[in-house]
């Protein structure tokens, strides 16, 4: 499964890129808003940061045409561009002209496995059921992904399904365990991934030796 980071900021790219655990990046509207920034340059410095996938969403939803022409602009912005269409009628159709072009898209705000069907059929490039935010509407996000993944399976869809939403570290194991081809986390859920508590009681116990046993040996000189 490639691990993605869901964030617009530079910082938190970086630190996480330095790992080498990152394969791509996930923006939406509201997180490049959280930059404050002139929008095409935060978006432009991740796709240069990052080596690989960089979803860049749409945001003028005006009319079928004005999103296929913002999604011609977002994906011209870098070879790893990847855009982002909502799970709309005008989301489809623009989705499904922007594939014809030979550009990647990514279907989102997906919330159960009749609209992941939907995503596939018009060839996508990724599928993003929000799986938090399926939970928040008190529904089970985990098991509408082992659905989606069950269906991909079965039918040969080649749209990779990304687990989106992702909140605690749980939510990645079982998206890794029902088959996800990617998850996206926020930069917290990266942090708390790294963590165990044996670890650290563990690298404190080997340096607390290892400090003694130079002692030892200085002592012994
Ligand atoms: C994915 O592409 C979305 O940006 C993201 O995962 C949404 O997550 P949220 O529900 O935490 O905002």
């Amino acid at each position: 499964m490639r691990l993605f980071l869901d964030t617009a900021s530079i910082e938190e790219i970086r630190e996480i890129n330095r790992w080498g655990v990152l394969s791509g990046v996930t923006t939406n509207p509201t997180l490049v808003a959280r930059e404050h920034g002139d929008p095409d340059a935060v978006w432009k410095e991740i796709l240069s940061e990052v080596d690989g996938d960089v979803s860049l969403e749409v945001t003028d939803l005006s009319t079928p045409s004005a999103m296929v022409e913002q999604g011609r602009r977002l994906a011209a912005m870098g070879p790893n561009a990847v855009v982002k269409v909502p799970m709309t009628p005008d989301g489809l159709e623009t989705g499904k002209l922007l594939t014809k072009d030979g550009i990647r898209i990514n279907v989102t705000l997906v919330f159960s496995p009749a609209q992941a069907i939907l995503a596939a059929e018009i060839g996508a490039y990724i599928v993003s059921p929000f799986l938090g935010r399926i939970d928040d509407a008190a529904s089970d996000g985990m098991h509408a992904l082992r659905q989606i993944c069950e269906i991909y399976e079965v039918q040969g869809y080649e749209t990779n399904v990304l687990a989106a939403s992702l909140r605690h570290p749980m939510h990645v194991v079982d998206a890794a365990l029902a088959g996800a081809d990617i998850a996206t986390l926020p930069y917290d859920v990266f942090t708390k991934l790294v963590k165990h508590p044996l670890t650290d009681v563990g690298l404190q116990s080997f340096s607390a030796d290892w400090q003694r046993l130079q002692e030892e040996l200085k002592g012994g000189a």
